[in-house]
Order: C-alpha cells, then structure tokens, then sequence
C-alpha cells in the first residue's frame, strides 16, 4: 500500500485516505495507492463501501502537473477512474477544499459526492493548454448537461458547492469534518439500501448548437486552441457511446499535450509560483506593515492607494494642496466604486474604507507613523529627490521609502536621503489596482528586509512581483523600449502601425504596441524621445519624427480622440486616422527610404527577435535574475499571450539558433540596433535553453 494512501476502516466502509501535502497531486504513488486501497477494500470480509477523502487542504488538486512531458506511468488515470466506478462496492467522495480537473474526475468516477459548504470544483486543464483527460468531458455533461459542462470546462472556473449541488455535480452538501461527514453520509446511503451509480452508464447528454458553441468559444479563446479541443471532446459525450467518447477525449488529449501552447502554459503555472520565491530572502522577516503613505493621487498614486486600500490597509494620501488633494479623493473613491460594481467589495467594506481607511492630506508631518511611503509623482528626478529629501526629515526610523519610478535611477534617489538602505523601487503599472505586476527594484544599498518587505506587500496585493536591478526602464519597461524601436524600424522601412498591430494582435498580444502607445498617451513616447535626443544619439542610429508630428498636431492618442486610431466612433471602434500614413510617407521620403513590404511572419519574428534579445541581455547583466523573471513582466505587466509562455519560453520552443542567426542576418543591414546579446550567443555555442537557466 503507497503510503500517500492511508487505508482505515470504520466499520462497513473502507476508507482511503490521500496524503500527498500540499495538495494531494494525483502523482503515480497516490494512483497506485487509490488502485490498492480499492482492491483490498474489495477483498475484505465485511466491507460494503468505500469512501475516498483527503487529508490537509483539499480533495485533490488534480493530476500531478510536475508529470507532464514526461512518460506516463501506470496505472493512467483515466483507466483508474473507470476501476473505481467499476466497484461492486458503493464507492463515495467526501470532497473539501477543492476538487480540481483530475481529482474532480476521481470524484465522478465516485458513485455519491458529499462536498463542505466551502468546497470547489472545476476542470481547469484548459488553463494548461489541454483538456481533462480521465473521462471529465464525457462525465460532467451527463451530470449537468452540454451547456454548463462546456462553461465550466472551457472557462477553468471555479464552482462553488452550492452551484456545484444545483448543477448535480455533488449530491449533498454537510458541514463539518470531512472524514466525518463522509463516514456518515455513506452510511446514510448504506441504510437505505443504495447502490453502484456509474455516471458512465447515464444518458449522454442532449445535442446542443455545436457550431455555435465552436464559433463562441473561439471568439473569447483569441489564439488558444485548449477551448477549442474542450468544445470537440464535449461534443463527442452528446454523439457517441460512452466507450467512444473516452477514445475521443483520449486523442483530443494527446493532440493538446503535443502542442507548444500546453508547454507555454505550464511554464506560465510553475513561473508564476517561482518568480517571488528568492533563496535570499529564506527565512527574512519582512518590516511590519499596516499604515502605507502614498505621495500623488494621479492616475497612478491613486491607483496605489485604492490596491492598498482594498488589501486592508490604510492609507494617507500626500497632495500639494486641497483642490489636488480633493481630485485624488475623486479618483480613489471612483476606482473603489468600481471594486463595488465588480462585486470585490461588499456595500459594508466600501463604507469603512471610504470613511475610515483613507485620509488626504497636504502636510509631510501627516506621514510621521507610516511603515511604507510610495512615491508617485511626476517623472523627473528633481522633483523625486526633493519629495525623499522631505520624507527623510518625517519619516519614522525604519519606515520603507519606495519610488514608483518607472526607468529612473533609485541610486540616486536613494542618495539624497540618510537612510539608502531603506530606500527601494516599487514599480507598479497601470491602472494600479487592476494590473497584476509589481517590479520590486533593489538598489546597491537597500537592505534584505526591505526587499523582502517590496515582495511581502506584492503577496498581500495579490500581485505578481518580480526582482528586478537599477538600469534605465528596470526589466519591462527597457524590453519595451526595444521591440517598440524595431517596430518603428518597420514603419520606416514599409509596414503601417496597423499591420503591425494585426500581426501581433494575432499573434496573441492583447494589444499591438500602437494600439497600447494611444492608450497610454502617445506624449509619453514624445518624451522619451525628447530626452534621448537631448542626451545624444548614436552616429549610426535611427530616428524618425513623424510620431512627434502626430503629437505636435494635438493627435496624442485616445486621450485627445484621435492618435494612431481614430476613436471618435467609440473607443473599441478602432479606425485608421487618416493622418498618420501621409506622415509616414513623408518620413520615407525625407529619409530616402524606399519602402517595402512586410509579411505578418516577418513582423512578428522581428518584432520577437528583438524582444528577445533584449531579454537576454537584461537576464546577462543579472538586471533579471532568471528568464522566468522576464516571462513573467512580459505575461503580467505587458499583455504576452500566456499560451507562449513568456519571450524566453517562446525563443526556448522556436529555437535559439535560428533566432541568432535572424539577429546576426539584420545585423548586416543594421549593426547598430542588432547587436546579439553575449547570453544568446553562449547558449547557442553551449546547446543549451533560457530554461537551463531557470532550473540551476
Ligand atoms: N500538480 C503539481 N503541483 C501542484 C498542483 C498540481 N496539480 N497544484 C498545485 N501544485 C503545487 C504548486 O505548484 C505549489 O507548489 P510550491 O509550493 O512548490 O510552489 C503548491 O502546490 C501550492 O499551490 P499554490 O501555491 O497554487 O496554492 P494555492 O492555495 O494558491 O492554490 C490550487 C491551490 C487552487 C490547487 C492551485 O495550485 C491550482 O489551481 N492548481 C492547479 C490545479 C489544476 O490545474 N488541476 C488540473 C491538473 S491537470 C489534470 O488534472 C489533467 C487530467 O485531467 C488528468
């Protein structure tokens, strides 16, 4: 007996239970244990039942994800689920926590399913880039119908017990223990007279608008193709027998496992695990935390401030005088309504943050008790030196003193004040309390525990947070800079802004970068431009102004109506403005380029290429400790389509060499941008994967 499988008996029922912390993965030893617990429990004098529950947290989380890739080992689950639903014995699940594709699957090999008020379930494999492979798509639908099967399956979702009970997934509903509320519900079942109750031998379900299912689901999927495969294997419950159906899933699941989107996602799932876990900060205690000060209710400190706020803490937001301070009342109080509309918040909570969690103010001495002051005023290094020059005079000993700057140096930030070891970057993205990145940037003097106090709020924000080191732009926002020159690269050279975005777009982003420049504000590119000029540019580096002709015509993007697009039709109605390509035009024709033509392909793989090298080089010079760090920017701060993986992932699945070979190739015809970062070029000569480099 696998000792992730404990067997007891309390009286007639057999029970099994799973233990295999953290979440009872169905890995090889609690299959084989389940199989054995089923035997014996078959073989036993006296044993009318058997009753399958999980010791810790949760039934199970599902199949053991870290077996994925590699050969399977028997018994398979899908022929384990079948066995447990072949018992002669009255076989029963008591479910809690939650129950999730593979062990949702167990579950409804089970004959009854007794579940906690708070337990979930739901068939999130579509989240991994396949579909449930133990029968989940053959099984639900004969339980609630094609229609919520294809829900539940197709979205990942979560089901709550009491929909759960409604749908007729689970069977009852009890309080208590669950061990306990097993043992009795089956002995309930056992009085009165119950019997094996294969799902397998239901009706299937009734035939649904397949098409329209089809055409639904690929319309939200945008590129994923595990929805689609979801649609395909339900469709088979509602047209073949049971048996066929199964072989249908089978084959639905192989081509799934096969394909790079399923090793796109599962790189997302573990990297999203791993990019906050840092060996340095093993056993550091982060500095307590509960009044945050936030210096500058824009957009962005008000975004700040209303993530803080709905994570419990209260906050006191800095303004230069009443009327600013009153405007960022404004805007904090519309992002919390917005909470409360979404259904984040309850009525209650919306009250108590409005009226007690929140305070505005105009006075530095008002920041005196706060443990963590985050600075989001204007970008300009003057005016951020003078606000730490102040926050050093009033800030309590130990206090954190973070800048939300977004490429400017916290170095020298830090320099102005006597505490550098205090001082951090905290680089949030907007809208503050809807994007899921934080960058935690770590300068030379800052202390462990306030980087661990930087990854310590990220948790309690329910963020991602990455590290990252001190350059111009940190991780994200100096890839960023790169791919958008290569893109404004192939302006010059012939593509429209708009065959970029499509090509990307379709590629999976989800939005092309002239898209993001006229959300974002196309001043804010104007800028940076400015001040790279200013700063002087390279003798053999491209530039161009046509951009700055857009923004010097009033055009600044969706703020002024009209940018790249053309928004007067409504915001989503993205028209072409009739603008902007005569001014490309005349560029080319001021630069004496002559124009050429740019398939999707190429878009892409230039536009990733550079994206890519880039990366390499932040990863090179350890400004992003691992490539995973970078996946996980670009996923959560930029839009990356998470079926890819992330930049690195990508480069790792299409092959480094060929990627090399491209860079070296427009090298000839442009040495100064395509310069091959070193890493790149080591792990071509050496063999090896970005994704080496994330395992050591
Ligand atoms: N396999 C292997 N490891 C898993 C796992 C799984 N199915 N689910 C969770 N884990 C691991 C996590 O990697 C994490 O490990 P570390 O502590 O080493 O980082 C640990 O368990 C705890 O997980 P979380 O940090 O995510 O904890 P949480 O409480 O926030 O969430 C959870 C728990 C809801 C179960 C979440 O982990 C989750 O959604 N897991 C994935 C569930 C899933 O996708 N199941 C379907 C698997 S595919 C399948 O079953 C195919 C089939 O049909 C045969």
């Amino acid at each position: 007996m696998s000792s992730k499988i404990a067997y007891s008996r309390q009286g007639d029922i057999a029970v099994l239970t799973a233990q295999n912390p953290p979440v009872n993965a169905l890995s090889q030893a609690v299959r084989q244990g389940l199989l054995d617990g089923v035997e014996r429990a078959e073989a036993e004098d006296g044993v009318k039942a058997i009753l399958i529950v999980g010791a810790g947290r949760a039934f199970f989380a599902g199949a053991d994800i870290k077996e994925f890739g590699k050969p399977p080992l028997e018994p398979h689950l899908p022929w384990l689920v079948g066995r447990i639903e072949a018992s002669p014995l009255v076989v029963v699940a008591s479910m809690h926590g939650v129950s999730l594709g593979g062990g949702l699957e167990v579950a409804m090999g089970c004959h009854y399913r007794v579940a906690q008020p708070s337990a979930r379930v739901g068939l999130p494999e579509v989240h991994l880039g396949i579909i449930p492979g133990a029968g989940g798509t053959q099984r639900l639908p004969r339980l609630t119908g094609a229609d919520a099967a294809l829900e539940i399956a197709t979205t990942g979702r979560h089901v709550g017990a009491a929909e759960a009970l409604k749908l007729g997934i689970v069977d009852a509903i009890e309080e208590g223990d669950p061990t306990e509320i097993g043992v009795a519900y089956t002995e309930k079942l056992l009085a009165e007279g119950a019997v094996p109750r294969p799902i397998c031998e239901m009706h299937a379900p009734a035939a649904i608008d397949w098409s329209a299912a089809h055409a639904a689901v690929e319309a939200r999927a945008r590129g994923q193709l595990s929805p689609g495969f979801v649609v395909e294997a339900v469709q088979a419950s509602a047209e073949h027998s049971f048996e066929e159906g199964m072989k249908a899933e089978r084959a639905i699941f192989r081509k799934a496992m096969d394909t790079d989107q399923r090793k796109g996602l599962i790189h997302a799932f573990f990297s999203e695990r791993a990019v906050s876990t840092l060996p340095e900060l093993k056993g550091v205690e982060p500095r307590p935390m509960s009044q945050i000060g936030v210096i500058g209710g824009g957009t962005m400190g008000a975004g700040i401030a209303t993530a803080a706020l709905l994570s419990g803490f209260s906050v006191t937001m800095l303004e230069m005088s009443p009327e600013a301070g009153e405007a960022a009342r404004g805007r904090i109080e519309s992002n919390l309504s917005g909470a409360l509309k979404r259904g984040k918040i309850s009525a209650e909570q919306h009250a108590a943050i409005v009226e007690k969690a929140l305070q505005v103010v105009t006075d530095y001495n008002a920041l005196k008790d706060a443990d963590l002051l985050i600075e989001a005023v204007f970008e300009e290094m003057e005016i951020k030196k003078k606000v730490f020059a102040q926050l050093d005079a009033v800030c309590k000993p130990g206090a954190v003193l973070a800048s939300n700057t977004s490429y400017l140096d916290i170095n020298e930030i830090a320099s102005v004040t006597s505490r550098p070891e205090d001082v951090i970057g905290l680089h949030f993205f907007s809208p503050a309390h809807v994007m899921k990145l934080l960058e935690v940037v770590v300068a030379d003097k800052t202390a462990i525990d306030v980087v661990a106090t930087g990854f310590d709020l990220g948790k309690r924000l329910r963020k991602i947070s990455v590290r990252a080191g001190v350059c111009d732009g940190f991780i994200g926002n100096r890839i960023l800079s790169t791919y958008r020159t290569a893109a404004d690269h192939m302006i010059l050279d012939g593509a429209s802004p708009y065959e970029i975005d499509k090509a990307l777009e379709d590629f999976g982003f989800a939005m092309g970068p002239f898209a993001v420049a006229d959300l974002a504000g196309l001043d804010i590119g104007y800028a940076v431009r400015k001040r790279k000029r200013a700063e002087g540019l390279q003798p053999n580096e491209r530039d161009s102004h046509y951009a700055d002709k857009l923004v010097e015509h009033g055009h600044k993007g969706q703020k002024t109506g009209k940018g790249y697009y053309d928004y007067s039709a409504g915001m989503k109605a993205r028209v072409p403005n009739p603008d902007v390509l005569p001014l490309i035009k005349a560029e080319r024709v001021e630069q004496d380029i002559s124009s050429r033509e740019f398939t999707d392909q190429e878009i892409v793989r230039r536009y990733m290429a550079a994206m890519v090298n880039e990366a390499a080089k932040v990863v090179g010079e350890g400004i992003a400790r691992r490539p995973l760090d970078v996946d996980m920017t670009l996923l959560f701060g930029y839009g990356f389509p998470r079926y890819r993986g992330g930049p690195l992932k990508w480069a790792d699945i299409v092959g480094l060499d060929g990627l090399l070979a491209d860079i070296n190739r427009y090298a000839e015809d442009d040495p100064h941008f395509w310069q091959p970062a070193p890493l790149l070029e080591q792990l071509v000569a050496e063999g090896k994967t970005f994704d080496d480099l994330n395992q050591s």
